[in-house]
């Protein structure tokens, strides 16, 4: 639930990442299998993208499903019940219904009874976005603990018979448990940014209000994904690179000062002109687009996952992301890895455990006391 609180003389709590987690499809869809069913070759679709696989969806799978996993791994890592979680936000431009939103499906399946729902709608750029909306809820004490997942289903609004877009998205799911923390480090500065004058660029034209699926709808052509790829490759690098310098800037940082650049897994020459065009050092760049393909909002947790399972993230280290996406959305997160959180009023993992039995105790006992921090 989210309730605000009087402001305080204190200083705001950092917002902390402490638990993360992804989930993507077991079916594989390589480039060769591809290659049985449009005009294309693994080579073209390596050398122009880097992708050489992609997960996607089996029948009966969407978007919440896979989210839920996600989260549950999340969940699991940062020690708290999914009871205990104040909000809990799905980034998606692919939600399994139009209403309710994936949140609400995520917040059953997770059994997260406690808290407020709703999704985040700002396409590829959905998680970073995501991230600044949960440093906002955290600071201002709206909420203490934060689920952010960001999921998509991409392979459901793809026209499979055009060769221009359907190699290069793939589904799947990232996580983050985000809580407020006495500690320093956390969600540092986030830069949001948005042109809707570009929107044809890349779009699914029906489905909305405007052109609602109707039974009898000819044109299904109208509720698939279209994308102009070169005019959205020109947009994103220097659109990506500059919200990078910018938030920066705002946290007084240098480009040395980043351990690590997890951008949006498009392309991997659009990864590769955004390094150049900062100067960054090519192994500080995370990639995993050849094993994923294009998972728009999921593509940052997914890699920030992967990344500290390969040990390529520390507590101290800061990790700067970026993304860009339809609308057309982009931003830049900037974030300090934490390690263990240090909770608020927390004076230890026993007094954690503690806190938790009291709660549910209390609970139990109909206790309908707010969460204020
Ligand atoms: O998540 C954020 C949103 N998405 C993006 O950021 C994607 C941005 N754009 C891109 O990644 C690239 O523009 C694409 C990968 C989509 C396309 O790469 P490109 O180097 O810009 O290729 P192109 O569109 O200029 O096409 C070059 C040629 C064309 O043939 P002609 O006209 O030169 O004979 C295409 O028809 O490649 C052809 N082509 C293909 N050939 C084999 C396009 N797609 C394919 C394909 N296989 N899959």
């Amino acid at each position: 639930m989210l309730s605000t609180y009087t402001a305080r003389s204190v200083a705001a709590p950092s917002a902390v990442i402490t638990g993360w987690g992804s989930y993507v499809p077991p079916r594989v869809l390589s480039n060769r299998d591809l290659e049985s069913r449009i005009d294309t070759t693994d080579a073209w679709i390596v050398e122009r993208t880097g992708i050489r696989e992609r997960h996607v969806v089996e029948d009966g799978e969407a978007t919440s499903g896979m989210a839920a996993k996600a989260a549950r791994v999340a969940i699991e890592r940062a020690g708290i019940a999914a009871d205990e979680l104040d909000a809990v936000m799905v980034a998606t431009t692919t939600a399994d219904h139009l209403v309710p939103t994936a949140a609400c499906l995520v917040q059953e399946q997770i059994g997260a009874r406690h808290a407020a729902v709703f999704d985040i709608g700002a396409a590829c750029a959905g998680f970073v976005y995501g991230l600044a909306v949960a440093k906002g809820l955290v600071a201002s004490g709206a909420a203490r603990r934060v689920l952010l997942v960001a999921a998509e289903t991409i392979s459901r609004f793809i026209d499979w018979t055009d060769r221009s877009t359907c190699v290069l998205f793939g589904d799947g799911a990232g996580a983050v448990v985000i809580e407020a923390s006495e500690g320093r480090g956390g969600i540092r500065g986030t830069v949001l940014r948005g042109d809707g004058t570009k929107r044809h660029a890349l779009w699914v034209e029906g489905g909305g209000s405007l052109m609602a699926r109707i039974p009898d709808a000819k044109d299904g052509q109208m509720f698939r994904l279209r994308m102009d790829g070169q005019e959205v490759f020109k947009l994103a690098v220097p659109s990506m690179a500059r919200a990078c310098e910018e938030v920066l800037a705002a946290e007084g940082l240098r480009l040395s000062d980043v351990t690590l650049l997890i951008p949006h897994q498009a392309n991997l020459r659009i990864i590769e002109a955004v390094g150049k065009r900062l100067g960054i050092d090519r192994a500080k760049v995370f990639v995993n687009i050849e094993r994923y393909g294009n998972t728009s909002a999921a593509s940052i947790p997914i890699a920030l996952c992967e990344a500290v399972e390969q040990g390529r993230v520390r507590p101290g280290d800061r990790i700067l992301m970026c993304a860009f996406g339809g609308g057309m959305t982009w931003g830049a997160a900037l974030v300090e890895w934490s390690g263990a959180p240090v909770a608020v009023g927390r004076k230890g993992i026993a007094a954690r455990a503690r806190d938790l039995l009291a709660r549910r105790a209390r609970r139990a006992g109909g206790s309908t006391s707010p969460r204020a921090t």
